[in-house]
């Protein structure tokens, strides 16, 4: 087993560095009806009877709960079928339901006048809302485009827009006719929107003419267009393009398809086909330790029950709340909290389309305060930036419709996590650190808001269904005392986990359960405490978290080795104090080239072009060769340590088949000579 926990620069947190753990009691304004809702779980015995119920009994606990949260066309069975030995793991079977039917419909028909989504876009001024009647008629009139451009169920749908409504409105279509969503990343390169649409054989993309940012304009449909010209996407038979700003953009004859026009000739009345719970909603692709990126697939009956139970429980969401999830809806967050958990609860969910500091950086609070937000969810990243830029911004504003606000994507320093407790929540609210992954499809460790006491830092209790154990990653073997890191491991099946890759059912075996056998492996490694409280120390494998945006070395090495000159890449994480990691770059040259000035910005370019900006390295050395072993693997823990500052403790180098270049990589990263 290949992995070890102190690989990994956010390991460098040590949470187990005690003294000073401070335990937050539950805001007792939570508990107090006259002020807030009362939560569902309102103590710790009933949190624990449950979470016991949930994993020793999950027919019984999971049965009841998917009954009660959704809506089924037929009922299920058996609750819980195969096991990760088998890697035929399947929840509902028998059931039969439809997501667009949980999320909007039932909401539409009861109570059509409610708003669905409310759209803050770019401009503050610009905010639309949409109840939940005019969503119902517009996924409807969409579904019926997709139908007459000869989409079935079963089908891929690549989905490549910015954050606006239609976005939305598109995913739902496809889930109401029984076609599988793709949704790329609006922030992906042409390269990397070619790779997702040829690898899920979409035969139609839906996108925009631009998407607006932060007071820009980007250009969506052409990066469209660039994608598409390859061979590779061949079969793409259409693209429906929706006016996001108007301006020109060139539409391909017979291929190319505008929107609003579509829609105006499409009737707002579609019936829904009934899936099974075992059928695909959605293909999400993610980035892992090798290789391109993975298609995970996500099922209908246990995705969807995941994503409105932890709306419910680990947000407290009511229907009458508001809530806002600022993630993008390219990522895992945005499809199970700013799309399926809040809408199949029939809650309100904002849609943001700017940026945390557009036009100020008073924007999320000005948005809390205009739409009296209740819940609001962002990542560590955004938190240590807007704090970095003083307390002065979030000052000006009303928050105290605020009763949970939610952190996920990155370990969170207990710092960032105090500033946000006390500036943002004022000490009222419940701060949930949120631990998941694509492949989780929802929370699966988090605090409970009428619960849980929180420790800065500690994502803390298994959420229901969920059963984490800490491995030893060169046994096997699960580690039962406090204060040892492990490998986060999970050892049953729930019902929102993965399903599978797409088109590589072995691959999803290969990467998630058999490098345990009998668990499913998650990739982190983890500290658990005297309370039994988890700490996420950050990923053990070649994954890196800039900002919360997952990146594989793998896949910038590949972007990096695409330039003529380079001869070698090797991509390592190092610590970063806003952006939690940032990427370190080593590169050499092939022989006969010399590096000329500019040479690191023009590789940089390289990526951002190749994967997206998002991906952008922070450094690139140029070095004469890597510190690599007798049989040529680059040692990347000898990379990361002299990144991170450690070079006088580098261990045992012996095994490198050529140990001068150790000096010469320091000299590179830090100027010294050594
Ligand atoms: C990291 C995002 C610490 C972790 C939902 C995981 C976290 C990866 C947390 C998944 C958290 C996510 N504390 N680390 N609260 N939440 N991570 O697939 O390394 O984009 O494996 O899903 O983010 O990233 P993904």
């Amino acid at each position: 087993m290949p992995h070890s926990t102190d690989n990994n620069s956010a390991a460098q947190q040590q949470p187990d560095k005690k003294p000073e753990v401070v335990v937050h009691p539950v805001p007792s304004r939570l508990l107090d009806s006259q002020q807030c809702p009362t939560p569902h779980i309102t103590s710790m015995d009933e949190y624990r009877r449950m979470w016991k119920e949930s994993v020793e009994e999950p027919e019984k606990f999971f049965g009841n709960l998917a009954r009660d949260i959704l809506s089924w066309d037929k009922p299920f069975e058996t609750v819980k079928h195969g096991s990760f030995d088998n890697g035929d793991v399947a929840w509902f079977l028998e059931g039969e339901l439809n997501a667009c039917y949980n999320a909007v419909d039932r909401h539409a028909l009861k109570n059509p006048d409610k708003i669905a989504i409310i759209h803050e876009g770019d401009e503050p001024s610009n905010v639309r809302r949409i109840t939940y009647g005019e969503l119902y008629r517009d996924v409807c009139r969409m579904a019926n485009v997709l139908k007459k451009l000869g989409v079935r169920r079963g089908d891929n749908v690549a989905i490549y827009m910015p954050m606006i409504p239609e976005t939305l409105i598109a995913t739902l279509a496809c889930a109401r006719i029984g076609a599988i969503h793709s949704i790329v990343f609006a922030g992906f390169s042409a390269e990397s929107l070619l790779d997702r649409v040829a690898d899920c054989g979409a035969h139609i993309v839906i996108t925009s003419d631009e998407g607006r940012r932060g007071g820009r304009n980007i250009a969506t449909k052409c990066i469209v267009d660039t994608a598409l010209s390859r061979q590779e996407a061949h079969q793409v038979e259409h693209v429906i393009v929706y006016k996001r700003t108007g301006s020109e953009v060139p539409m391909m004859e017979n291929r190319d398809l505008w929107w609003h026009e579509e829609m105006a000739n499409a009737r707002p009345i579609c019936s829904y086909e009934k899936m099974s719970a075992e059928d695909p909603l959605f293909l999400l692709y993610t980035s892992g330790s090798t290789g391109a990126p993975k298609g995970i697939v996500h099922t209908t009956g246990g995705y969807l029950l995941g994503a409105a139970a932890t709306v419910k429980y680990i947000f407290d969401v009511r229907e009458d709340d508001i809530y806002a999830c600022m993630a993008d809806i390219g990522w895992v967050t945005g499809h199970s909290y700013i799309l399926y958990g809040p809408l199949t609860l029939g809650a309100t969910t904002v849609l943001f389309e700017s940026t945390p500091t557009y036009p100020t950086p008073a924007r999320f609070w000005e948005l809390i305060d205009k739409h009296k937000v209740t819940q609001f969810y962002t990542a560590p990243t955004a938190i240590r930036a807007l704090q970095r830029l003083g307390d002065k911004w979030v000052e000006q504003n009303d928050l105290s419709t605020l009763r949970v606000i939610g952190s996920v994507g990155e370990p969170i320093n207990p710092e960032a996590w105090n500033w946000y407790n006390e500036k943002v929540g004022k000490g009222r609210c419940a701060v949930v650190d949120t631990y998941w992954q694509t492949e989780t499809g929802s929370i699966i460790i988090s605090p409970l808001p009428g619960c849980t006491p929180t420790k800065p830092g500690s994502a803390t209790l298994p959420f229901f269904g969920i059963k984490p154990v800490l491995l030893d990653p060169s046994t096997g073997k699960v580690i039962e005392g406090p204060h040892q890191s492990g490998v986060l491991a999970i050892s049953q099946a729930w019902p929102s986990m993965a399903r599978s890759v797409y088109n590589n059912h072995s691959r999803f075996i290969e990467t998630y359960l058999r490098p345990y056998p009998g668990y499913y492996f998650t990739g982190d490694g983890a500290m658990r405490d005297e309370d039994g409280y988890i700490w996420i120390q950050g990923r053990v494998d070649d994954v890196i978290n800039v900002s919360g945006h997952r990146l594989s070395t793998a896949e910038i090495e590949s972007a990096l080795n695409t330039h003529e000159s380079v001869a070698e890449a090797a991509v390592i994480g190092g610590h970063d104090d806003l952006t939690g990691q940032c990427i370190h770059a080593f590169v050499s040259v092939k022989p006969h080239i010399k590096a000329t000035e500019g040479f690191d910005k023009e590789l940089t370019l390289v990526v951002r072009k190749t994967i997206g900006p998002f991906a952008a390295p922070k450094r690139v050395y140029i070095v004469n060769a890597h510190p690599k072993t007798r049989s040529g693997k680059i040692m990347r823990r000898i990379l990361r340590k002299i990144v991170n500052g450690e070079h006088d403790q580098l261990g045992d180098i012996s095994t490198l088949a050529d140990q001068t270049v150790v000096p010469s990589i320091i000299e590179a990263v830090h100027g010294i000579k050594q």
